[in-house]
């Protein structure tokens, strides 16, 4: 890495997102950091006012990811590493989540993170260098009943980084799959989405696992800083 790093990250509003802007800048990078709700990263504007950009993201509108990936050319004239973290657990048995819930769930945690990827390759193949780092999750790796429909998303973000990896390997861009296990962020807390309706066959299962999650929020062994 040098002094021209310029990061784009997703979700810099708390957890991962929020820890990885702060170490970033901390070094003397450069971020596009964003967030759905920009006003969030006020503080970091004022911190760092020349190395930092906040702007509204939400991974799910296309307008604002080819948004975002302007504004860090117009402003830094380079991107070098691109972070797809935002995302979120939308737990439940496999019965329980609605159709609408599950399409959701995969609207953010894959297809945002997809749109970016896809977004981004064409100015990365152009420096002909870059970095993508796409937040999987231990549920990347294996899935425990009441994470089917999360683990899937990051089951494909898996296999997508991976394809991707190989074809982009001799035009200088890098593809890094992160695969946390449980950390202190807002993950157990605001950004669960939990069933509307739950099943009482499930309970044992899905039920015990979701009480779990609640009773574990703020308790999980990892410190995202
Ligand atoms: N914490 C863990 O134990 C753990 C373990 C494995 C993997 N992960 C992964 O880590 C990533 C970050 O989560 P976290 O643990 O740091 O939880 P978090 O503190 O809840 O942060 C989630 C971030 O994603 C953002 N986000 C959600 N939907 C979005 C959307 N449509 N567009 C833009 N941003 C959106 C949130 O923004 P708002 O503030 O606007 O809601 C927030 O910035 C996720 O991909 C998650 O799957 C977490």
């Amino acid at each position: 890495m040098n002094d021209a790093n310029v990061w784009l990250i997703t979700g810099s509003s708390t957890g991962f997102g929020r820890s990885l802007t702060e170490a970033v800048l901390q070094h003397g990078y450069r971020v596009i950091a964003t967030a759905r709700k920009p006003e969030q990263l006020d503080d970091l504007v004022a911190k760092y006012p020349q190395t930092v950009k906040a702007i509204r993201l939400d991974v799910t509108n296309p307008q604002e990811v080819r948004a975002a990936i302007q504004t860090a050319i117009d402003t830094f004239a380079r991107i070098d590493v691109v972070v797809n973290n935002a995302g979120f657990g939308s737990l439940g048995a496999i019965e329980e989540l609605s159709d609408e819930a599950i399409r959701r769930q995969f609207d953010t945690n894959l297809f945002g993170a997809l749109d970016m990827m896809r977004a981004v390759l064409p100015v990365l193949r152009q420096q002909r260098s870059g970095h993508i780092l796409n937040v999987s999750s231990v549920g990347g790796l294996v899935a425990f009943g009441a994470t089917g429909i999360y683990c899937a998303t990051k089951f494909a973000l898996e296999a997508i980084s991976e394809a991707l990896a190989k074809e982009v390997a001799s035009l200088g861009i890098k593809v890094t799959i992160i695969e946390p296990g449980a950390f202190r962020t807002d993950f157990n807390g605001r950004s669960l989405a939990v069933p509307d309706q739950t099943i009482e066959e499930y309970a044992p299962v899905s039920g015990e696992f979701l009480k779990w999650m609640e009773q574990m929020d703020g308790k999980q062994p990892g410190d995202p800083a």
